[in-house]
């Protein structure tokens, strides 16, 4: 990335696939997946099963897609869904829980993430002939709205604890799950290990330009494969998404810990400027937020500033920025993306 060129924080799914990712496309042995007859793809979904020791894996265009089709093969309409208050399901994916799966989406509080086992126990309602039936948990690793927060395996167990009380199915929204592996310094079968069943993204830190992977036990991978189609998902010589994906599962995942480094770079650095909250214990991984107020401007406002010194960043609500480290963001970047902060708050 030169000086004059963006520096894009917004996200880590604006990461370009690399050069090996686009040889492997080139050179993808294909055929048509809706009759199983990819290989490329069905060596993507092997390979994603063993990494997670899950009995098989299910390619799908994309995280929500991913989230919408576990829904639905973890539960029956009109069930209970018990996930986190700010979890991308119940934010960012337009209500298909309710819209599309016509699941009761039942929101709790969490401390960074991470539900408390006693809240969840709290909402499980008795058998009732009022209440819906309490079918599922989900749970998202590393957490997204709460600024990549990661939640550990003991904490999960835990939870899993509470559902093999209940009878509930776990369910985990893991689109950034080797960042979690990454920061905790385990292995991501650690994770995966207590739920049922789980979805990645190739999309995102990872640097593939498309798809996401469900992993769980066969007949429910069977199911999401029907449901799958069902909503259009259904994909013929799709070896050219998993191509790259096979290239991120066997090369990208060590160097996420870069990304984790300047994360923390650029949260210090933000850190020292007065105007500006950040709390630094929530920067565990790639994600760093911060609050704006006491520069006296909005976020759209604080952004549309920064973009014109060359760095982009998310407003996240009126208050609070989102910047993002991924690949082809380097330390001098950080620097910039630093400076051009202090520059804003200075000039004010
Ligand atoms: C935690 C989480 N889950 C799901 C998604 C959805 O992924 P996609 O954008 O591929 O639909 C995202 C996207 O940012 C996410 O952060």
């Amino acid at each position: 990335m030169s000086s004059v060129e963006l520096i894009d924080l917004r996200s880590d799914t604006v990461t370009l696939p690399t050069r090996d990712m686009l040889d492997a496309i080139r050179r993808a042995k294909l055929g048509d997946d809706v009759f199983g007859e990819d290989p490329t793809v069905n060596e993507l979904e092997k390979l994603a099963a063993e990494k997670m020791c899950k009995e098989a894996a299910l390619l799908v265009t994309s995280g929500t897609q991913a989230n919408l089709i576990s829904l639905m093969s973890n539960t029956k309409r009109g069930d209970l869904v018990i996930l986190e208050s700010e979890s991308h399901i119940y934010w960012y994916e337009r209500g298909g829980i309710s819209m599309i799966a016509g699941l009761l989406p039942w929101p709790l509080k969490s401390n960074m993430g991470a539900l408390d086992p006693l809240d969840i126990e709290a909402a499980i309602r008795p058998q009732n002939l009022h209440f819906p039936e309490p079918a599922l948990m989900c749970l998202e690793n590393t957490h997204n709205r709460h600024g990549g927060t990661v939640i550990t395996p003991n904490q999960i167990k835990a939870i899993r604890e509470v559902a093999d009380t209940h009878n509930l199915k776990l369910y985990m929204d893991g689109a950034r799950i080797f960042n979690a592996a990454i920061a905790l310094k385990i292995n991501v079968k650690e994770l995966a290990k207590h739920v049922d069943n789980l979805m990645f993204c190739l999309s995102k830190g990872l640097c593939c330009p498309v798809g996401s992977l469900l992993v769980g036990a066969y007949d429910f991978i069977e199911r999401a494969r029907k449901l799958r189609k069902v909503l259009g998902g259904g994909m013929r010589q799709a070896g050219i998404i998993a191509a790259p994906g096979i290239v991120a599962l066997e090369s990208m995942i060590d160097r996420l810990s870069e990304d984790h480094k300047n994360a923390r770079r650029l949260a210090e650095g933000i850190s020292r400027i007065d105007e500006i909250k950040i709390d630094l214990s929530c920067v565990q991984t790639n994600i760093v937020c911060f609050d704006i107020s006491g520069l006296g401007m909005t976020s759209e406002s604080f952004v549309s500033m920064l973009r014109k010194k060359c760095i982009l960043a998310l407003a996240m609500t009126k208050n609070k920025v989102r910047m993002v480290t991924h690949k082809g963001i380097e330390e001098e970047h950080v620097e910039k993306a630093v400076a051009a902060i202090n520059n804003i708050s200075s000039e004010l």
